[in-house]
């Protein structure tokens, strides 16, 4: 018989006084994944946790950890017994406990046993040295990083994670997110973690589900979501996006960057070409003239440096291709044109992504 995968959720919905927060979501993680719930504020990640969790009563669906049913209309496991971890934002480790202590809190086992986990979880984290220490010793850092090993100590099955990198430090936060990963990936546990953030989501994921007004509307792999968004709204939370507003004539829109295809699409559909702005080509003028079009690029259009900033590591540059449409490339390193140079502009066609206009 096949294994059942380490957890399941099936068509759940969870309501607080009759307003549906939750509508109908499933998912899978296996042990050793990490899939993040990714999505604006208010959507319902935290819910959907907390119903994983235990915390949370559902009203229809099913929750299932390694085959066994912890959640189903009218029938909850307690939290204690469902062999998950949690982390919130706020670690709140016990500030009267030794670090050593905090780990062992959770464990139900012999001593030498406790002993033996708290020393492989410190090793794991790297604080053996830190083992008597009290949480005001200890950085912002080190300190999620206890309450990860306190997490992990019973070996949960699943570990839900709520915003845990929040409310670090800038610098330390992707040094951390990583050795998180690491961790969590050696103790094989799947991993549910909630964020607002693309970048975090993107790091961190073997899988993104991206949620909007308690349902997922597009749910695989980093890669996938960021290069196949499933609408205009999915491609604009991991990045600013230019839009280029066309009407379909006989399945193609016809735009100043020639035409694309809107295969489908009855005659008259307002569509969106959407293009993310490191993915617009840059072409200087040549006496007046552009590029030529290409099957790739398509027609290149005549555009109006409006403004050019350096921001880090990339330019950002506002043209202006005809009035009402203002598109911005990013070019990395410092690329500053003057404001007024004529330049042109084309839109790989593998880049950009046609979508139905939504009223
Ligand atoms: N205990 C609760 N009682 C009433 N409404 C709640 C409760 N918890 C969350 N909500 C509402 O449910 C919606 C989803 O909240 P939440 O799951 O916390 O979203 P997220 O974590 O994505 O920011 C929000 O509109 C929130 O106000
Ligand atoms: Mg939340």
């Amino acid at each position: 018989m096949a294994t059942a995968p380490r957890l399941e959720i099936e068509n759940l919905h969870c309501a607080f006084g009759g307003v549906e927060v939750v509508q109908g979501i499933s998912l899978t993680v296996e042990g050793g994944d990490v899939l993040c719930l990714l999505g604006p504020s208010g959507c319902g990640k935290s819910t959907t946790l907390r119903t994983i969790a235990g915390l949370e009563d559902i009203s229809s669906g099913e929750i299932r950890i390694d085959g066994q049913v912890v959640t189903r209309g009218g029938y909850t496991l307690p939290p204690e017994h469902r062999g998950v971890g949690l982390i919130f934002q706020d670690f709140a480790l016990f500030p009267h406990l030794t670090v050593a202590e905090n780990i062992s809190y959770g464990l139900r086992a012999s001593r030498s046993e406790k002993a033996h986990r708290v020393d492989e979880l410190l090793e794991r984290v790297h604080l053996s040295h830190h083992r008597q220490s009290y949480a005001h010793e200890l950085s912002g850092g080190e300190q999620q990083r206890v309450a990860l090993a306190r997490a992990l100590a019973p070996r949960p099955r699943v570990m839900l994670m709520d915003e845990p990198f929040s409310g670090l430090d800038n610098r330390l936060r992707d040094g951390i997110r990583d050795h998180t990963l690491q961790v969590l990936k050696d103790e094989d546990t799947a991993v549910v973690l909630v964020t607002h953030e693309p970048e975090e989501a993107m790091r961190m994921a073997d899988q993104i589900a991206l949620m909007r007004n308690g349902s997922i509307v597009q749910q695989g792999a980093p890669y996938n979501i960021y290069n196949s968004p499933a609408d205009r709204a999915a491609a604009a939370f991991f990045s600013d996006i230019n839009v280029i507003e066309a009407v379909v004539n006989g399945a193609l829109a016809e735009t100043p960057f020639g035409q694309f295809l809107a295969p489908g699409q009855p005659d008259g559909t307002k569509v969106d070409i959407v293009i993310r702005p490191q993915h617009l080509r840059i072409d200087f003028d040549r006496a007046g003239q552009g590029p030529h079009p290409t099957s790739e690029d398509g027609t290149p259009a005549r555009a109006e440096v409006i403004r050019s900033r350096f921001v880090g590591k990339e330019s950002l540059v506002e043209f202006l291709v005809h009035e009402g449409l203002v598109m911005t490339a990013t070019v990395p390193n410092v690329f500053l044109p003057k404001p007024g140079t004529v330049m042109w502009l084309a839109i790989r066609r593998d880049r950009c992504f046609v979508f139905p206009r939504k009223p």
